[in-house]
Formats: structure tokens, sequence, C-alpha cells
């Protein structure tokens, strides 16, 4: 029977090390090198850590051949369809749907967990006119850890939950208020008659007092069609295994820190236009192109090596076929085109953008995709939500995902503070 190891020689002492290999249920197998250093006397070399594990992980699975992604073993496909953000929420909280008084309750628990502090509140004030609200974001979730010291010493699943069902419950009321803060408008206080993502947009949006169904034009406040658009974009960003922000979160984690610092520091990761930042830069470059007849131009400026310009948007570390949300966001956009008025110059822009670069040989070679942020950029656009919140709406779907993977790197023995080596090449 084949051995499920491996066995490395160095060659230049013929000195041989063997190592199992860990199988995977789903996707790439592992070789366990936890005794490499010990064993040979020297480190692994991965930048980026583009061939390494750092965890075991039972959450989410991605397959970029095959533009693969699941939630606790569900199809985004079947979740985006079929189910609210909330019952995404409890699925990778829980690890499996919930049943119909399950979410009637958990719906409940976190209507009626969205307020904020009054104490927290001021802390808007001492930030500049103009601030961008995922600075806000992150130093408020950072404020919150000083509200529920409690946190920092939890032991038990209870108590996991209940403090992961505070920040998933709170934080569009903390996006909201950094958006409201950053426009110098009154906040608008949570509504625990509304659904999370109706009470998001009405917080968002509400005129002062909250009391408005119609807008001056006479039109419907809120159309169903957005809550249901926005929803969706939700649970998309639930969760993506061990990307940048997250890998911030568990590396938080592992020094012992406060569960919402961790988050805290997910979020600032997340804001950087190489990751969650791309949706806002996306935007901005289709309106810096200007029209249609610029964006040859911009193509070329991609593709030149000599030239630091990125199509904002395109490319992923793991999809090398498709993104699968990006696919979903897609035909949604079509689907939205007519209700919510999608024809515009910006959309033109971005429609020969998508139709040069795939079927430019640059791309096609680099296996570089339209990614998620590319439509839900245009999507938010269409919602009326200004480009400074298409970051904060990332954080808010994905702080479940976060939040998840810290009780998953808590309850699991084997973890250990996160502790890179390097290749010294000082004097
Ligand atoms: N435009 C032009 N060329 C690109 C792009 C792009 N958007 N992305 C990658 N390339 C080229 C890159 O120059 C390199 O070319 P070469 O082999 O000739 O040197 C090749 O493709 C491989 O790129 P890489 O930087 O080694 O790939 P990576 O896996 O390290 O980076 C990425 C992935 C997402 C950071 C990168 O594709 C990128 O910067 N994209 C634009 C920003 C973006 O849309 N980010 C959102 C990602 S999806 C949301 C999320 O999950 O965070």
């Amino acid at each position: 029977m084949p051995k499920n190891t491996i066995t490395l020689t160095n060659n230049a002492t013929g000195e041989t090390y063997e190592y199992n290999i860990l199988q995977a249920t789903r996707g790439p197998s592992v070789v366990d090198i936890r005794s490499f250093f010990a064993d040979t006397g020297m480190f692994t070399y991965d930048p980026g850590f583009t061939s390494t594990a750092a965890c075991e992980s039972s959450i989410t699975f991605i397959d970029g051949k095959k533009g693969e992604l699941r939630y606790r073993g569900i199809a985004i496909e079947d979740l985006a369809k079929n189910h609210s953000y909330l019952e995404v929420c409890f699925l990778l909280l829980n690890k499996r749907l919930p049943a119909k008084d399950e979410l009637r309750d958990f719906d409940l628990e976190i209507r009626h967990r969205a307020y904020l502090h009054n104490g927290l509140q001021k802390l808007f004030d001492a930030f500049p006119d103009n601030a961008h609200p995922m600075a806000t974001l992150s130093a408020s979730v950072t404020a919150l850890a000083s509200f529920y010291k409690e946190h920092l010493d939890i032991e038990n699943e209870d108590e996991y939950l209940e403090m992961a069902h505070r920040i998933i419950s709170k934080i569009p009321t903390l996006a909201a208020f950094a958006y409201r803060h950053s426009l110098g408008i009154p906040y608008i206080q949570p509504d625990v008659d509304l659904s999370f993502t109706k009470n998001f947009l009405t917080m968002m949006r509400a005129y002062p007092g909250g009391k408005m169904h119609l807008c001056a034009s006479g039109h419907e406040h809120i159309k169903d069609v957005e809550v249901r658009a926005l929803d969706t974009i939700f649970t998309l960003h639930a969760d993506h295994e061990q990307n940048a922000s997250t890998t911030v979160v568990r590396g938080v984690a592992s020094t012992g820190a406060h569960p919402y610092v961790a988050i805290s520091s997910g979020i600032s990761a997340l804001w950087g236009r190489a990751h969650g930042g791309a949706n806002e830069s996306v935007i901005a470059q289709l309106e810096h192109i200007g029209s249609v007849e610029n964006v040859e131009a911009f193509i070329k400026k991609a593709k030149d090596p000599n030239d630091d310009f990125r199509l904002m948007g395109f490319g992923h570390r793991v999809y090398k076929n498709f993104d699968p949300r990006a696919k979903i966001l897609k035909s949604l956009q079509d689907e939205l085109r007519e209700e919510l008025n999608l024809d515009s110059e910006l959309m033109a822009i971005a429609r020969k953008v998508e139709d040069i670069a795939l079927s430019d040989e640059y791309f096609i070679s680099r296996n570089l995709y339209p990614n998620i942020d590319f439509y839900s950029g245009v999507i938010l656009t269409a919602l009326k939500i200004p480009k400074s919140m298409f970051t904060p709406i990332f954080v808010i779907g994905r702080t479940v995902g976060w939040i998840t993977q810290w009780i998953e790197f808590k309850k699991d023995k084997t973890s250990k503070i996160a502790r890179p080596r390097q290749l010294y090449a000082g004097e």
C-alpha cells in the first residue's frame, strides 16, 4: 500500500526527511511540515502564503479552478437564491440552516441588539468632517470592545454566540452612523420593526426622525428589490476562507486580544484596494476613465509592465476561471437593469472594460476575470449608495465570517500564536 507521506532530499547533504500528507475532505491535501525546522534547521519560504495552509477549517470551501464556493458545504448559488443573509449568518455560526422558529428568534435577537450605547455615539463627534467611514468604522469597533469588556475572557459556546450576535447586529448601525457623520447629518436610530437589511438602508437614507416612506419625488423610499439586492450582496460577502483580512483576524485572535479588536483589525485590512477596497476603486476608476472612447487607452496602461496601473475589479488569488460571486452579481445586475435604471454612461464604460478584458490575450493568459467587486460597485451605485460606503457594506457582510473564524480558532486545541519566521538578508 502506498505511504501517505512525502520525502524531501537535501541535495547538498543527501539527508532525507519524511512528512505526513493530511487529507482534506474537499480540495488539495496538505503536507504537515510542523516539525520541519526542528528536523532540518531551516524554514520554508512562502511570501504571500501562496502555498501555505495556516489552519484547519470547516467553514468555507473554495475551488478556484472550478469557480466553486460553499459555506458549510452548501453552494453559494443555492444560498444566494433561496436563503436570506440572516439564514446564512445562522448557518455559518451553527453549521446548519435554521428551522423556522430558530430563524424567528435569531432575527428578533439581532433586531434588538442593534442600538448603540450613548457613550459610543459620542465617539463619532470626535472625527473630522468628511472622515472616511472605514476609518470611523474600524475605530468604533475597537471602541465597542471597551463597552463589552466581558468578551475578553469568554470561554464557552453560549458566550461566543452572544458576542457574535452582538457584533453582527451592531455593525450596520456603526456603519450607518459613520456615513451620516461623514455628511454631518443627524443619525437615524435602528428600528426593531425592520429587517436587518431594510433597517440598514433606512439608517443610511431616512430623513431625520426616520419617518419617511415616500421620497420628495413621490417614489417609494426603499423598494423591496433594493433590499433583496443588498441582502444578496451581504450573503456573497459573508465569508471567504483564509483571505487577507481573515488571516489578520485569526492573527489577532492568536494573541488573546478582545474579539472585537480582532474584527476591527480585519476591517483595517479589508480597506486596501487589493482587497475589499477594490469595490470603491472600481467605480472611482470607471469615473476616471470618463467615457467609452477612453477605455482602450486604460486597458493599454493596465497591460504595460512599466505602469503600476491595474484594472480594479479584475483578478483574484484563488479564482482562476471565474469568481462565482461575480457570476451571481452579473445576473442580478441584468435582472435589476430596468427596475433600477442601470443604463448609465458608467454602465456603458463598465461593459466596454469587461468586453475588452474578457477577449484580450493579456487578461486571458493570466486568468484575470471580473471579480465580485467589479459588479458589486455597479449595483451599489444603482442603489444610490455613495462610493465611500461600498467597503463598509463589504464589512457588514463579512463580519459574520470573521467572527465565525475567530470562534473556530478559539475552539481549535492545536492553534498557536501566529509567529512566522524570515529569511534574514541584513548585515
Ligand atoms: N490588472 C492588470 N494586471 C493584473 C491585474 C489587474 N487587475 N491583476 C493581476 N495582474 C497581473 C499582474 O501584473 C501579474 O502580471 P505578470 O505575471 O506579467 O507580472 C499577474 O497578473 C499576476 O498578478 P499577481 O499580482 O501576482 O496576482 P495576485 O494573486 O498576487 O493578486 C489581486 C491578486 C486580486 C491582488 C490582483 O489581481 C489585483 O490587484 N486585482 C485588482 C484589485 C482587485 O480587484 N481586488 C479585489 C479582489 S476580490 C475581493 C476580495 O476577495 O478581496
